[in-house]
């Protein structure tokens, strides 16, 4: 697997790629790899000949009291577990290269709808950063395809939508959440939690569980149902950020009689903030 820095590099070895008749599967990350993203890149690499991943903290997604600063940043363990997926390709550029003329007036793509609510209300101004850097990162890859997690429901929507809107000539796969034997939804900021914290964390997934199970036993008392997960992640230790069950397609809030549902829950332990959401078709 090659490493590149530039612009100019990553071109020239995707264009190398594309002449030899490959097709081109992209992964972006921010770096600090567990199995979710290796599964992402085992994904790309069964749908084309060329996997191509980077890694870049995109400081445009971040406010500016979250962990931007602090976020891991682990290059030898990642190439290394990139290799081990099948990777090409990794594209490790530096802000500078990213963000060339500054941060400040750089132009801005906004996905309206999907991006409100949610991790879009929580955090002000991420998903544009998210939309942005992904829109760079599209036009510098050219891609056929690309990977992204389903534990980001909700950037997955807003990824998808992007595409639709701007005629991005992109694929969108969506690959499952990997999960630790206790539910935990595999996530780099799970390193933040103490030994404690960590024990507790899988109540967030088994909360979901219990909404889920109520749902598909013909609950329908939405408001009441997030009521009692509120409490419960609660009292397992979460400061919850929010709770919601939405129509999974178009995440608009759940009505009684919709067949596709996403619950979506974002909750704090400690200062880490933890997503996680389960779907279900009834
Ligand atoms: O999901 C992530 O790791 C990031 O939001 C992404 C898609 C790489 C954009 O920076």
């Amino acid at each position: 697997m090659n490493t590149v820095k530039t612009v100019l590099e990553l071109r020239a070895a995707v264009a190398r790629a594309r002449g030899e008749g490959k097709r081109i599967a992209f992964v972006p990350t921010m770096g600090n790899l567990h199995e979710g993203h290796v599964a992402l890149v085992e994904k790309a690499g069964q749908r084309a000949d060329f996997v191509v991943a980077s890694i870049f903290v995109n400081p445009l997604q971040f406010g500016p009291n979250e962990d931007l600063a602090k976020y891991p940043r682990t290059l030898a363990a990642d190439q290394d577990k990139l290799v081990a997926a099948g990777c090409h390709l990794l594209f490790h550029p530096d802000v500078e290269e990213m963000y060339p003329h500054g941060q400040e007036g750089q132009t801005r793509v906004g996905v309206p709808g999907v991006s409100e609510g949610l991790c879009g209300a929580s955090r002000p101004g991420h998903f544009e950063g998210v939309a942005t850097v992904v829109t760079k990162l599209f036009n510098m890859v050219q891609p056929d395809l690309a990977v992204f997690g389903e534990k980001d429901f909700q950037q997955l929507a807003v990824i998808r939508t992007l595409v639709r809107d701007l005629n991005m000539p992109v694929q969108i796969i969506g690959e499952p959440t990997v999960r630790a034997e206790d539910g935990l939804a595999l996530s780099s900021r799970n390193g933040y939690l103490s030994t404690e914290q960590r024990a507790q964390a899988p109540a967030l997934h088994r909360t979901l569980q219990q909404l889920a199970e109520a749902i598909r036993n013909g609950d329908r008392q939405f408001a009441q149902l997030i009521e009692r997960g509120q409490a419960s992640l609660a009292s397992a230790g979460f400061r919850p950020d929010y709770l919601e069950i939405r129509e999974a397609l178009s995440l608009r809030p759940a009505q009684a009689d919709d067949t596709q549902l996403v619950i979506l829950g974002a909750a704090f332990m400690g200062n880490t903030r933890l997503i996680d959401n389960l779907t279900l078709e009834l």
